[in-house]
């Protein structure tokens, strides 16, 4: 049996901390009640472990336990924060700010809100992929309601100025959201403090458990629930919330946390020794500026291949993959590199490197000599 490929797409998905999944495992079974069935000691006892978990999560994030609603993923949770908040202020304006370099869950709830008649901005990046301020300053207005931006972009890792960018919008009372779903767990973030009103996670890619996130919600912001049923969550998300995967969220961040600042400085050591790895084959070209970025991303382009075939032939040795895992299957470039200035056939050549805890030296180099020869054999 051909060798496991060594895994290097940490930004699709993280596997699931086995000592998360042990804090998970007594609640599928004996502890299955339901948190909102209050009218038995099961169900009391379920409903303690549910507050517990949103305690230890809104602690970790430093915000009150009502801020935090529990979802499925930042999917829903950003689908919830832009549509939620756009319905709430129909009043104020209707129009939206958001970035060419966003994911797909949210730039399309975006687009569907501008289906229905709101106006939307999609502001273009600089060639590192950083936001130009001046640009964002330029596109408020005073029928603004939303302006979403990402912490950390899930194809180059760029990291983008939330502080400054909330110092613009608050003032002029234009709420803030963030999709954190790429920083949260790998780098301590106090919303509150950064001027977040809105901050999306998710447990999948901070080595929790998948099908599990959360929106939190700073004090006095007003959305409309999106989801109409039961009234769990504040109103805010209807249906019963999964309390073993809600603990294991808590579980997987406390964990994430505690060796973030660690793990950052070994794979940002890691990803240096891949880019350097990388300068002798000449005509690799980073995408994203390399200072403000996830220690653990890396993301390239190679000239004078065939984006497919190089995929191809990766493939054998190695999982990684060459953007979004959410948008791969419909074979189009990725919108963040064509954003970026890259042509369609730069972009289907590129290469994300998603670093993990499990990667190791000697994991890059055989990742290194396999890349290389492959580049090398179809040039
Ligand atoms: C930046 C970003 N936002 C949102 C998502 C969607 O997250 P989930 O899988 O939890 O719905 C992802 C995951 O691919 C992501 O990287």
């Amino acid at each position: 049996m051909a060798a496991a490929p060594i895994y290097l797409d940490h930004q699709a998905t993280t596997p699931c901390d086995p000592a998360v999944v042990e804090a998970m495992a007594p609640l599928w079974s004996d502890g299955f009640a339901n948190p909102s069935s209050r009218s038995h000691r099961p169900g009391l006892e379920a409903a303690a472990q549910l507050t517990l978990a949103r305690e230890r999560l809104a602690r970790c994030l430093a915000v009150p336990a009502d801020a935090v609603v529990f979802t499925s993923g930042a999917t829903e949770a950003n689908n919830l924060a832009i549509k939620g908040l756009c319905e709430a202020r129909l009043t104020r304006g209707r129009h939206i700010v958001t970035v060419a370099t966003e994911h797909r869950a949210v730039l399309d709830p975006c687009r569907y809100l501008q289906s229905l008649g709101f106006e939307l901005t999609v502001l273009p990046v600089q060639p590192d992929g950083l936001l130009d301020l001046h640009a964002l300053a330029a596109a408020l207005r005073p029928d603004t309601v939303l302006v979403s931006v990402m912490a950390a972009n899930n194809e180059i890792g760029v990291l983008q100025p939330i502080a400054d960018i909330s110092a613009l919008c608050r003032p002029q009372g234009i709420a803030v959201h963030v999709d954190g779903a790429q920083l949260v767990g790998h780098q301590r973030l106090e919303p509150l403090a950064m001027g977040i009103d809105l901050l999306s996670l998710s447990g999948h890619k901070f080595y929790g458990p998948k099908g599990v996130g959360a929106l939190l919600v700073a004090p006095g912001v007003e959305l409309k629930p999106q989801l109409h049923g039961g009234g769990q969550e504040g109103g805010l998300r209807s249906g019963s919330v999964p309390l073993p995967l809600a603990v294991g969220l808590a579980e997987a961040l406390e964990r994430a946390l505690a060796d973030a600042p660690q793990r950052a400085e070994r794979l940002a050591g890691l990803r240096d020794r891949l880019w350097q790895g990388l300068q002798p084959l000449e005509g690799v070209v980073l995408n994203g500026c390399l200072d403000q970025r996830l220690a653990h991303n890396l993301n390239v382009s190679v000239d004078g291949v065939d984006g497919a075939r190089l995929h191809s032939a990766l493939r054998r040795r190695l999982a990684l993959s060459g953007g979004s895992a959410c948008s791969s299957s419909s074979g189009e470039p990725s919108h963040v590199l064509l954003a970026l200035g890259r042509s369609r056939q730069q972009a289907a050549a590129s290469v994300r490197f998603g670093l993990g805890r499990a990667n190791t030296a000697e994991q890059v180099d055989q990742a290194l000599a396999w890349f290389t020869e492959q580049v090398q054999a179809l040039r």
